[in-house]
């Protein structure tokens, strides 16, 4: 990793390698995880990871992949179709921490992404534990 004065945090990170190596980590996380994995409608988790990584991509100052292809973030109106409940937050942030663990970044960019994803899956919790929309 060459960072360079200037460079995006997307750059800084490592750039596309290390989203695709993150997001993929972080689906094998989901594919055993028999509670979140149910709520994902597809078969193949494939497209699931593109996107999340086009997504993640672009929110940390890389290529704006995501938005020409699938418009507007809004990431909460896209998960109204799930009841994410805080069982659901917890699974997702244990995969993607876990995600993170193999990545072995510098201090302060693993610090800020970790803070990210916190807020980020804190946002998109829409119902309670027992499925009851919020
Ligand atoms: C809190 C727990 C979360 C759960 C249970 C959850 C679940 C899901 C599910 C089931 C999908 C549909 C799969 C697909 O077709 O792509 C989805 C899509 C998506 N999620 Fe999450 N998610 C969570 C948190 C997050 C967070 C924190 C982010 C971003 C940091 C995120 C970003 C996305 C994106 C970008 C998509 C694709 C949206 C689209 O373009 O259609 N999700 N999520």
């Amino acid at each position: 990793m060459f960072a360079q004065p200037g460079d995006s945090f997307y750059e800084q990170v490592g750039g596309h390698e290390t989203f695709v190596r993150l997001v993929h980590a972080f689906y094998e996380g989901v594919a055993q995880d028999e509670t979140l994995r149910a709520l994902y409608p597809e078969e193949d988790l494939g497209p699931a990871e593109v996107r999340l990584r086009m997504f993640l991509e672009q929110y940390f100052g890389g290529p704006t992949t995501y938005s020409e292809q699938r418009g507007h973030p809004r990431l909460r109106m896209r998960h109204v179709n799930y009841a994410v409940t805080p069982d659901q937050r917890d699974r997702w942030m244990r995969h993607m921490l876990a995600a993170m663990d193999t990545l072995d970044l510098p201090e302060s960019h693993d610090a800020a992404m970790r803070d990210y994803f916190r807020r980020a899956a804190d946002m998109l919790v829409n119902a309670d534990d027992e499925g009851n929309r919020l």
